[in-house]
């Protein structure tokens, strides 16, 4: 995400008030797990960790109770601890809701005391969440319902992650396409790629799609866009589909039927090493799904966003190795691809494998 929307949102946004803690960082994000604004902590004890917990707690609880019809009020809240044993962890979480029964009997009887309760937020209310990296260092952040709308988009409606209506989205799409009954299609993502899509590769853009339509809502009719790395034709067809114009350039000359079948004038395809591929004019769109290291993808990236060849984009990075090439691509995309675009972000789809997905905006 741009920090100057962030930085906005939180000038405008009314309910952070940090000034008394160490600086939060934008966000930690785990791939189904958000901490906005965590503050990493390191515990000279438990007690300190609830002093600072407490004291976030109760003053931006204050803050927002003083904002009456703006949606920022809390109706319930709830804690997460995680990172830790249930063992370790039950009887922290015990301690600690203690003492706000102690000193808070307001927000003790808005408190959620259910301990393992997955169902996702719903609005109004708060979370306060510690998360263990180590046995003496703990992020804390806390969500109010402020910070909550403000992350809807990134959070899943659902518990772990998975979107529910992925699959039923995702046969009702197809059977309107192909002209099909929904009831005659197979039932498993796995037939129903095999049977009626170019590739496994679609269910990603289509499950990102749903994530982020505001991103894709750009990928309309008469888009131009550069498919690198297209053979089958997953990402080919799901830009097809959307009226794009596509050239499609892989070293492999073989496309599903689905993409043969769309008018020539749509689509053209180039036999060669994407590496290498030079467009004679910017495309709209760039999209990369190659099998090659993440550095190698990020390069590709930066020369395309460089040249100014493109002005959106979405590739895969597919991680294969140890932690540090995550600590290396980490880097990279901060220092090297983060200041040449105006958005940036990422996502582990379910329908992936051990990879994200980057998509961003031209700056
Ligand atoms: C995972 S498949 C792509 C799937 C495709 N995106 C889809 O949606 O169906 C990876 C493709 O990248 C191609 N590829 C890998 N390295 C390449 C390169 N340097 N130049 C062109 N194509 C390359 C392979 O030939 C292969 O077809």
């Amino acid at each position: 995400m741009s920090t100057d929307v962030y930085k906005k949102h939180f000038k405008d946004g009314f309910d952070l008030d940090t000034s008394s803690l160490p600086s939060p960082l934008p966000f930690i994000g785990l791939s189904k797990q958000i901490l906005p604004n965590a503050i990493l902590y390191e515990m000279p004890g438990e007690r300190a960790l609830l002093r600072t917990s407490l004291d976030l707690l109760f003053k931006q609880f204050r803050l927002t109770q003083s904002l009456k019809d703006t949606g920022a009020s809390w109706k319930v809240w709830r804690v997460h601890i995680t990172g830790i044993s249930d063992k370790d962890m039950m009887p922290m979480r015990r301690r600690l809701l203690r003492r706000v029964a102690n000193i808070h009997p307001t927000l003790n009887n808005m408190l959620d005391k259910s301990p393992l309760t997955r169902r996702p937020l719903a609005p109004g209310e708060g979370l306060l969440q510690w998360h263990f990296i180590g046995p003496k260092l703990c992020y804390v952040s806390l969500t109010t319902p402020a910070i909550q709308r403000y992350f809807d988009r990134m959070l899943s409606g659902y518990p772990g992650g998975a979107s529910k209506d992925f699959m039923e989205r995702l046969r009702a799409h197809i059977a309107k396409r192909q002209g099909v009954e929904v009831d005659s299609l197979e039932s498993s993502a796995e037939e129903l790629f095999k049977q009626r899509l170019p590739s496994r590769s679609y269910l990603k853009l289509f499950e990102l799609e749903m994530r982020y339509p505001d991103f894709f809502a750009h990928m309309t009719e008469g888009k131009t866009v550069a498919d690198l790395g297209a053979s089958p034709g997953g990402w080919t067809y799901f830009a097809l589909e959307h009226g794009c114009r596509v050239t499609s350039v892989d070293k492999a000359d073989e496309y599903d039927p689905l993409v043969i079948n769309f008018p020539s004038e749509q689509r053209q395809a180039i036999q060669g090493d994407a590496m290498e591929y030079k467009p004679t004019q910017p495309f709209d769109w760039l999209m990369v799904d190659m099998k090659v290291p993440p550095m190698t993808t990020l390069a590709l990236l930066k020369k395309w966003l460089e040249s100014g060849w493109c002005r959106r984009f979405v590739v895969t990075l597919k991680f294969e190795g140890d932690f540090m090439v995550t600590m290396e691509t980490e880097r990279y995309i901060r220092d090297q691809i983060a200041p040449l675009t105006s958005y940036i972000n990422a996502h582990s789809p379910d329908h992936g494998g051990k990879e994200i997905n980057l998509f961003g905006l031209l700056k």
